[in-house]
């Protein structure tokens, strides 16, 4: 299972969510990136380029789909992921289920600026709200699009469980 959405989606706190509930590893597809360079996605940013970080992600993703055979795994995409053709099309191929973690660009921007987290695309609210917009049509492809506005963590995984009849 792959979940896909923004920055500030919820992807690696409801993957691991999804991961205690459903006894299948996960793994945070960023995490990968970074452990294979030996290098933070900030500094792969500012020292290679998007362009070079793109390919780079497209490579971890295709390791960890190989990888994968029979067996079930929770995985969390980085935002910009999904957005790219040949990603979606390694999944698709791979016979994944896909979640969207959907939230308005307001709540996902106020939601980055409270993590600690490095977010190199983030910019500024007007870039952050154009690039979601951009990116929209894109994570509407996945299997399945859940609505997290209003809902906890343990309540979102626990409502993509039930959608895809896994219990
Ligand atoms: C990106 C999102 C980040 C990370 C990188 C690029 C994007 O992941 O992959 O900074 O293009 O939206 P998160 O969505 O986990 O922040």
């Amino acid at each position: 299972m792959v979940l896909v959405g923004f920055m500030g989606a919820g992807k690696s706190s409801v993957g691991a969510a999804l991961s205690r509930r459903l006894g299948w590893p996960f793994e945070d597809l960023d995490e990968r990136i970074q452990a294979r360079e030996q290098r933070s996605i900030e500094q792969i940013f500012r020292q290679s380029g998007e362009a070079a970080f793109r390919q780079l992600e497209h490579k971890a993703l295709r390791s960890l789909v190989g990888e994968l055979g029979a067996s079930a795994k929770v995985v969390a995409l980085g935002g910009g992921a999904f957005a790219q053709a040949d990603n979606t099309a390694l999944l698709e191929q791979a016979g994944l289920s896909t979640i969207f973690l959907d939230a308005p660009a307001e709540e996902l921007f106020r939601r980055c600026q409270q993590q600690q987290v490095e977010r190199p695309l983030r910019g500024d609210a007007k870039e952050f709200h154009r690039l979601c917009e951009d990116r929209r049509p894109c994570y509407l492809k996945a299997g399945l699009r859940i609505e997290t506005v209003g809902k906890n963590v343990e309540e979102v995984a626990a409502e993509a469980i039930t959608r895809l009849g896994l219990r």
